[in-house]
């Protein structure tokens, strides 16, 4: 019998038709993450799930596959909803999609930074909800970029693209992250460094148990009163409330986020504020990059199941 892979929600039809290659595809058609309960059903038998970041992906949905699991391909750069160890100690394969996403994720991160200091959302509601305004000097200042400090947690391939961006608007940068990077032409710092150096600060650093909660209210002490913060990686890296506390206090002056620590829930604190961007998990979201980013997945599994290297795969 053919394969089973077992897609866990809607992917472009360019990826359908690669995985339809190698096994029978099995689509989730519900329009919403399968809950826990549903997606062990879901991933009965199969030799293939493709999976979101939404998805959990552990040892009891290996376990609901069955013996027959090869491969999980994950369809994103980050892989924290995925037990790697828990998979390997299995014999089933795991990748992601990096580098298909660099260039896309770089532009929202750069379009929330832009977002956040020219105050693009407040100006949108304003005009929406016709607020009687004109053009006068002192309206709705925001600061501008050139000159300041960029602070990039984290020079992964999405952290290097940023840079190159930032060094198009004229900013500096600096960055933190495990080690530094020789071919890289930029300030290598430690984190609390970089907190007290940087006018803007954007997280590329993956969700570990390590970077989990990095910004804390700690952290957010340690930034500059005027600074603003963008979040592109994922929601647990910052401490939301924390966040919240900090904007109150006015300890920073704006925050970018799109991405939340329980997604789709926002702090409901930082919805009422004006000081703060808010996009629903736009990161990657081209026509572009997702049809590229699920064609790699589905190039992994196809890979997998006919018994040669997968593409891009994550070890634990
Ligand atoms: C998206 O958030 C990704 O990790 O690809
Ligand atoms: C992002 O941090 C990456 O390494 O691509």
């Amino acid at each position: 019998a053919r394969p089973t892979i077992a897609v866990t929600r809607w992917i472009p039809d360019e990826a359908v038709k690669v995985l339809a290659e190698a096994g029978e595809v099995k689509l989730s058609d519900a329009d919403r993450p399968l809950t826990p309960e549903e997606l062990r059903e879901f991933v009965a038998g199969a030799s293939a799930v493709v999976s979101m970041l939404h998805d959990r992906i552990d040892g009891s949905v290996a376990e609901a596959a069955g013996p027959g699991l090869k491969v999980v391909a994950n369809v994103a750069v980050g892989y924290d909803n995925v037990d790697v160890a828990a998979l390997a100690a299995r014999d089933i394969t795991v990748t992601n999609t990096p580098g298909v996403l660099t260039d896309a994720t770089a532009d929202l991160a750069f379009g929330l930074l832009l977002a956040v200091t020219r105050r693009l959302g407040e100006g949108e509601r304003l005009v929406r909800a016709r607020t009687p305004w004109s053009f006068h000097l002192g309206f709705l200042l925001g600061s501008g970029l050139q000159g300041k400090t960029l602070g990039i947690v984290g020079l992964g391939q999405i952290g290097r693209a940023v840079a190159h961006r930032a060094a198009a608007f004229g900013l500096r940068t600096v960055y933190s992250g495990r080690s530094p990077k020789p071919d890289f032409d930029g300030e290598f710092v430690s984190f609390d460094e970089l907190l007290r150096r940087s006018d803007f600060v954007s997280l590329h650093c993956p969700l570990t148990p390590e970077t989990r909660h990095l910004i804390d209210a700690r952290a957010l002490r340690a930034m500059k009163p005027g600074a603003c913060l963008v979040n592109t990686t994922r929601g647990p890296v910052v401490d939301e409330s924390a966040l919240a506390d900090a904007l109150e206090a006015g300890e920073i002056a704006g925050a970018a986020l799109d991405v939340f620590e329980a997604e789709p829930d926002v702090e409901p604190r930082l919805l009422g504020r004006q000081d703060v961007v808010l996009t629903p998990h736009l990161g990657s979201a081209t026509v572009e990059t997702r049809t590229a980013m699920a064609v790699l997945a589905a190039r992994n599994v196809t890979s997998v199941l006919a018994g040669d290297e997968p593409l891009t795969e994550v070890r634990p």
